[in-house]
């Protein structure tokens, strides 16, 4: 099987380029790109490293222009991408797009740190839209906790009627988030799965329920996971085998997961509507 359809979802297995170039163009809400890095992962045999720094920015400015092709003209896209290329990212997409924001995934340490130098504990992620004056940005979807000045209580006496402090804030451009490990609920098999914490705040922020949001390289699909559960429809490309088969059983068993709590809310609503007619009889 190369493809497999869910709920809207998409899940496809190949080439990312080939499989972009199918992809009509000006069709996409989102997209969320977390490719190869060229620092020799292991994903699953295949190995991440091109002949050169030069072959790897060449075959990555080629799926980059797919992607801007393939996004709506209101769309936005976040790329990732290992801190030694996301200089290159960045001056090459900043002529086609507007970089908004460059965001900073931050987590904990996970296991040996380095010892001669200081041990990476972020990953860089690119938010660029096509429109500056036309994107979705749901900020009142994503707010968090804004510490300062709410937890005392201040007022703020600067505003024209003196105001409380906000007691949230949209995030700023530092998340911390921890990674996914071995035993948390939403862990696969694959050596660089994303939080699903991560794209949750990316796809409500970034699109709306019944948008389409696309990932060239799903890994084990936790965009089209994400994607599923919040109602958007999605489109899910990974070139392995096994990954696009875990893929299949994440997707399958959420949907199942999904089924079972409407279905409990919906027996919960036929009890209270019971309760409530009898009260009325
Ligand atoms: C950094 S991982 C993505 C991880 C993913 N974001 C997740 O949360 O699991 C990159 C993925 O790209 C896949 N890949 C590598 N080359 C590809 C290609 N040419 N087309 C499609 N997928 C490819 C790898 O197998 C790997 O799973």
């Amino acid at each position: 099987m190369n493809k497999f359809e869910i709920d809207g979802n998409i899940l496809l297995k190949g080439d990312s380029i080939k499989i972009l170039k199918t992809i009509p163009d000006n069709s996409v809400n989102l997209i969320f790109v977390d490719p190869p890095y060229n620092i020799g992962k292991n994903f699953n045999g295949y190995k991440d490293k091109w002949e050169s720094e030069e072959k790897y920015l060449k075959w990555c400015y080629e799926w980059i222009d797919l992607c801007i092709k393939k996004l709506k003209d209101n769309g936005s896209m976040y790329l990732m991408g290992a801190t030694q290329f996301i200089p290159f990212f960045d001056i090459f997409l900043r002529k086609k797009m507007h970089i908004l924001a460059r965001i900073v995934w931050h987590y904990d340490s996970s296991g040996v740190q380095a010892k001669n130098y200081y041990g990476s504990l972020y990953e860089p992620i690119l938010f660029a839209v096509k429109d500056k004056d036309n994107y979705v940005f749901n900020a009142q979807d994503i707010l968090v906790e804004a510490k300062t000045g709410a937890k005392r209580k201040l007022i703020d006496y600067r505003k024209p009627i003196p105001t409380v402090y906000n007691s949230v804030k949209v995030p700023g451009n530092v998340w911390y988030i921890p990674r996914v490990r071995f035993r948390m609920y939403e862990y696969e098999e694959h050596p660089s799965q994303k939080p699903e914490a991560l794209l949750n705040r990316i796809i409500l922020a970034s699109s709306n329920q019944g948008d389409i949001v696309l990932d060239p390289f799903s890994g084990t699909f936790t965009t089209s996971a994400v994607a599923i559960k919040l109602n958007r429809k999605s489109i899910g490309i990974e070139l392995d085998d096994d990954y696009f088969n875990n893929g299949v059983r994440r997707l399958t068993e959420i949907k199942k997961e999904l089924k079972k709590s409407k279905s409990q809310v919906n027996l919960e609503v036929f009890h209270n509507s019971k309760t409530e007619k009898s009260l009325i009889l």
